[in-house]
């Protein structure tokens, strides 16, 4: 992650190559297949000597825990909302350089850093990275998918690494906005349903989602993670990534080396930097978390190149109402009947 590529989605291109498909909700296939949860055990020993030590998510997760069938009143109360707001600090804090204090690539970070970050798998391939929002929905980007079955899909979380340690879900059904264009990739959002609930810890728990319909402000820090490629055409990384961005005005946006017609300002927000070598959300990131403040603003989308200069991340804006109303109507389902309404 967090450096360079050549394609115009921060996934694997092939899957904007092969589809067409435009104002589809549900693309990939449901299916009746034996629920599954697998425990994989974690393999911590190597990992801490490498990783931010400081942000620790203990003290939320039994009490995510507890409150989990009113998760989204509790992530939302001032007291919860401080109390990820001080972890977000404190992983903002060790991303930026102490001695020039000045914005550094992306680095290691445990997965007790960001503990919403999963990896989304398309049987046995890492294909892009999404969100916890509740104990059953992950959040990613529509575009990651249009070609899967549901039945291929599995998400693992709780670990640092991409392809081993955490646990790992079953996927229920999915689903793409429907007024996502993948031509465009307006709307560029999507929900992940698990078969069975989460259980939450220190590894493994939500993030709130922004307001409905608040404006972004620009030149902000915010936070953004995954397992995507490490530079240009290289090979993507092992371990979990995370670096700091900034959000950039949409007016600045359009200026950049981006096609600025590309850039729909509702559905979309830019971050990066106009500097080259500077940290950036790159292939293979596709789906996964921007956060500003503790709190998830969006999703990794496209862009041009990673870390190019002149040509900044683009990313889905959650606030934008099309797109909020939609996922809080997914994930505040309570009764399956409701379905056919959405
Ligand atoms: C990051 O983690 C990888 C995988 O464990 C390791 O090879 C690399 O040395 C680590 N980098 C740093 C700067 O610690
Ligand atoms: C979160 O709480 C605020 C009041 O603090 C309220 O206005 C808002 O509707 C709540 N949002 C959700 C998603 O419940």
């Amino acid at each position: 992650m967090l450096r360079s590529f050549h394609l115009t989605v921060f996934q694997n291109s092939y899957i904007h190559k092969v589809n067409r498909h435009t104002e589809i909700t549900t693309m990939c296939l449901r299916e009746v297949f034996i629920p599954f949860v697998y425990f994989v055990y974690v393999l911590g020993a190597t990992e801490k000597d490498k990783v931010i030590q400081d942000v620790d998510y203990s003290g939320l997760a039994g009490e995510a825990e507890l409150n989990k069938n009113d998760i989204l009143n509790f992530l939302n109360s001032t007291r919860v909302r401080e109390m990820y707001k001080m972890q977000y600090e404190r992983l903002l804090a060790s991303l930026v350089d102490v001695e020039t204090r000045r914005i550094v690539a992306g680095r290691n970070t445990s997965i007790a850093s960001v503990p919403w970050q999963v990896s989304l798998r398309e049987k046995t391939y890492p294909i892009c990275g999404g969100s916890i929002v509740t104990d059953l929905w992950i959040l990613t980007a529509a575009h990651c998918l249009l070609r899967a079955r549901s039945s291929d899909l599995s998400v693992r979380l709780g670990s640092s690494w991409k392809t081993f340690g955490g646990e790992m879900y079953d996927v229920r059904e999915c689903f793409v906005h429907p007024r996502y264009v993948s031509k465009t990739k307006v709307n560029d959002v999507g929900l992940v349903e698990l078969y069975s609930p989460l259980r939450f810890s220190p590894r493994v728990l939500p993030i709130r989602m922004v307001a409905r319909d608040v404006r972004l402000p620009s030149q902000q820090p915010a936070i953004v993670s995954g397992w995507g490629k490490l530079k240009a055409s290289g090979a993507s990384a092992t371990f979990l990534q995370s670096s700091t961005i900034h959000t950039i005005a949409m007016k600045l946006c359009k200026r950049s080396g981006l096609d600025r017609k590309a850039i729909d300002p509702a559905s979309m927000f830019c971050a990066g930097s106009f500097s080259q070598n500077s940290p950036d959300a790159c292939q293979g990131d596709s789906g996964g978390p921007i956060v500003r403040e503790g709190v998830l603003i969006g999703v990794v989308s496209w862009g041009l190149g990673c870390a190019r200069g002149n040509f900044p991340g683009v990313y889905t804006r959650l606030a934008y109402p099309v797109i909020w109303d939609w996922v809080m109507g997914h994930i505040t389902r309570t009764d399956k009947s409701d379905k056919a309404s959405l």
